[in-house]
């Protein structure tokens, strides 16, 4: 990210059914963070992170929270790896270990895998302490921080044990992206199409500005992805905090998206396909099964495959992973039990047009047949072969 002039400590309102809170937007600002942090009067900061983003920005903030109360590192590599219940459990043991109370706070710094880490993290310690979250992934800063659901995953696929645990407050110093990598950015402005084709279609020609330029690196385009986040998650999460009704609309692209990032994940660890990489293309898959049950026409599964090449995402089946073990996960997907399907269905979201999901309203899962998502996916295996 080259110039970013966010220089205006900007507060917004955030709204989930009964739960609000207010996040923080300022440039370069990790010490008023620090100092905002210690008006919580907590007797111990547990600093969720992972090893990279600690070297890169965790000394800064340990320093200045550690002037006026303990600090626990809780570090751990980089990766979807450690979103796991072993790494949870250390982290627990380690934070009461070092004399964790109920007037703790944890404090994660980084993507939504930290995220995650350290919100299971303050759900499970006494029943419950309070969490702050400091997102420096664009994925985490306009997506996982917007959401109240915690997990990690299991042996068998992605976000298998978790809960819901509101953040008390979140700040994100934009600076702390330009240490980013192209395309752990351009990650972020995935979950943001998925938001245009699933929620808010006529944000598409915005999003399409913004791909269009040289960088997506831009403070217009924080700033975009930002309010639209926020507005896309806001239309839904306000009545549906938990994302089991209508919110469900957000997992559009995730059943074989997360299978695509689980398993890729697990045969290249942090090198694998990031989070925003693998849902453009289970947004792919999702409108080439819309069409093949004939809801969807070739015009938009065109725009899905477009908007995901101009993500840098071609529509292909990333290497060294089997279409079998990518339906073994999409089989076991964590949206089980919503919806009553067969051992031969998954529950997907798809849609009917843009912005409108196929399923009911109240619940918008659709029962699809393994087969046809097998098709589906075997034809991003084919893509790959002929580029
Ligand atoms: N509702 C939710 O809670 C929700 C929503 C979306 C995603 N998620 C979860 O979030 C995870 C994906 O998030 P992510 O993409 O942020 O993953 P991540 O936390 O693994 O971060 C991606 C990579 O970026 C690196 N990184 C982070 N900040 C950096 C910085 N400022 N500079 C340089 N490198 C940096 C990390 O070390 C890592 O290698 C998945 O596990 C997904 O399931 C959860």
């Amino acid at each position: 990210m080259s110039q970013v002039a966010v220089t205006q400590w900007s507060m917004r309102d955030i709204e989930m059914g009964d739960v609000r809170f207010p996040y923080y937007v300022g440039y370069d600002c990790l010490d008023r963070i620090a100092h905002s942090l210690l008006a919580a009067d907590a007797d111990r900061f547990l600093l969720v992170t992972d090893t990279t983003v600690e070297r890169l920005h965790g000394d800064r903030l340990v320093e200045e929270l550690s002037r006026h109360a303990p600090v626990t590192v809780l570090s751990k590599p980089p990766g979807e790896a450690t979103k796991s219940l072993a790494c949870l459990s250390e982290h627990l043991e380690r934070a009461l270990a070092a004399g964790a109370s109920r007037a703790s706070m944890v404090v994660t710094l980084g993507g939504g895998v930290p995220g995650n880490l350290g919100g299971m993290l303050a759900a499970l310690l006494y029943r419950g302490i309070r969490l702050v979250h400091i997102p420096t992934t664009t994925v985490a800063a306009m997506d996982s921080v917007l959401s109240l659901k915690q997990a990690v995953n299991s042996p068998f696929g992605k976000n298998h044990i978790g809960c819901y645990h509101a953040p008390t407050a979140v700040y994100a110093d934009v600076a702390t992206l330009l240490t980013l990598p192209e395309r752990e950015l351009r990650s972020g402005l995935c979950e943001m199409a998925k938001n245009c084709l699933a929620i808010r279609p006529q944000a598409l020609t915005e999003l399409h500005e913004i791909l269009g330029e040289s960088s997506v690196a831009s403070e217009e385009a924080f700033e975009w992805m930002l309010e639209e986040g926020i507005a896309a998650k806001s239309l839904v999460m306000r009545r549906d905090p938990h994302e089991r009704h209508a919110g469900l609309v957000l997992e559009y692209g995730h059943t074989v998206g997360h299978a695509i990032e689980y398993c890729h994940q697990r045969r290249w660890g942090s090198h694998g396909i990031s989070h925003g990489e693998a849902i453009s293309l289970g947004m792919v898959v999702a409108a080439r099964i819309s069409r093949a049950i004939g809801v969807l026409d070739d015009d938009a599964v065109a725009l899905h495959e477009g908007l995901a090449a101009a993500l840098g995402v071609p529509p292909e089946m990333p290497d060294g992973i089997s279409l079998d073990e990518v339906l073994a996960v999409v089989a076991a997907d964590n949206k089980r039990g919503y919806l009553k399907v067969t051992q031969h269905e998954a529950a997907m979201v798809l849609l009917r047009a843009l912005g409108v999901p196929l399923g009911p309203v109240d619940r918008p899962l659709v029962a699809v047949d393994l087969e046809l998502v097998e098709d589906a996916v075997a034809g991003l295996i084919l893509d790959s072969r002929v580029s």
